[in-house]
């Protein structure tokens, strides 16, 4: 696998694949790579010829309380990964090759309504900094297609409605969540976790497939859920931040013209704050 640290060197490369016809996939990650990164590069390797995945942990994403500085670092182990699972290509800027000396007037894009609510309320400048870095990213890549976890479902429909707004000639491609034997969906934040806290998040999932069946039995009084929700995570020693259920298009509250539903939580075990989301479509009634 070929990497490379700046954007210039990385355009050269690309331009000359992409002039003899080859299709490029881009796999936007912050490292520490893990089974749910991988199928992202699995699923690039199955539809592009050639797959490339950067690697930058963004400090534009991060509020002023979190994980930045202590956001688990390993570059070697995480190219060794990506050539098995069919990258050709690593990009892994500095922050400096990707925002200069970081000053306050540089542009930053603002994300659409969709950032609103959830994680875009609980982490503000969160989905600006996600917005602001993957358009640089899919500037210097110029993919033909790029690949997006569902796991972190309201950013997929940030980035969706990005490319949409910025015109950007890019199709985005979801890929389904990758989970633990007990649920829990792979994080690098897991890493973070004691055995107790572990086992504890286990309930995350619980949560989301409980109510999932209530609704597919007949159960549509959603805020009866949702609180019902948020006392099984609290007794189960977690401590939620939201967890609602949403028409899966736009995170709106589910009307008639509702075809699918996503219940979406937050929660944090310990010190450690997870996220996860389940989809499905509605029955016709
Ligand atoms: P990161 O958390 O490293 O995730 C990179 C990509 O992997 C995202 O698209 C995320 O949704 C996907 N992913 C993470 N865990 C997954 C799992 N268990 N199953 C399936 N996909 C999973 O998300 C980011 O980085 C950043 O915000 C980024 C888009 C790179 C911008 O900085």
């Amino acid at each position: 696998m070929q990497s490379f640290s700046t954007a210039s060197s990385l355009r050269k490369e690309l331009t000359a694949l992409r002039n003899s016809g080859k299709i490029v996939g881009l796999v936007p990650t912050m490292g520490n790579l893990h089974a749910g990164h991988l199928a992202l590069v699995q699923k690039a390797a199955t539809q592009c010829d050639v797959v490339v995945t950067s690697i930058f942990v963004n400090p534009t994403q991060f509020g002023p309380n979190e994980d930045f500085e202590s956001y688990p670092r390993t570059v070697e182990n995480d190219k060794a990964l990506l050539n098995d699972a069919g990258s050709q290509i690593a990009f892994i800027p500095s922050v400096e090759e990707m925002y200069g000396d970081m000053n306050d007037s540089r542009t930053v894009i603002h994300a659409p309504a969709v950032s609103k609510g959830f994680c875009g309320d609980h982490r503000p400048g969160h989905f600006d900094g996600v917005a602001t870095i993957v358009a640089k990213l899919f500037n210097i890549v110029s993919p033909h297609k790029a690949y997006f976890g569902l796991k972190d479902y309201q950013q997929f429909l940030v980035i969706k409605q990005l490319v949409t707004d910025l015109s950007f000639n890019i199709t985005i491609v979801g890929v389904e969540t990758i989970r633990e034997s007990y649920g829990l969906a792979m994080s690098s934040r897991n890493n973070y976790l004691s055995d107790d806290e572990r086992s504890k998040s286990s309930a995350i999932h619980k949560s989301l497939t409980k109510c999932q069946q209530a609704i597919l039995g007949g159960d549509l009084d959603y805020a009866t859920l949702e609180n019902n929700a948020l006392e099984f995570l609290t007794d189960a020693g977690i401590e939620p931040e939201y967890f609602a259920i949403r028409d899966a298009e736009n995170l709106q509250m589910p009307n008639q013209q509702t075809m699918g539903l996503v219940i979406l939580t937050a929660a944090k075990v310990g010190p450690t704050r997870l996220i996860d989301n389940i989809r499905f479509p509605l029955p016709k009634p």
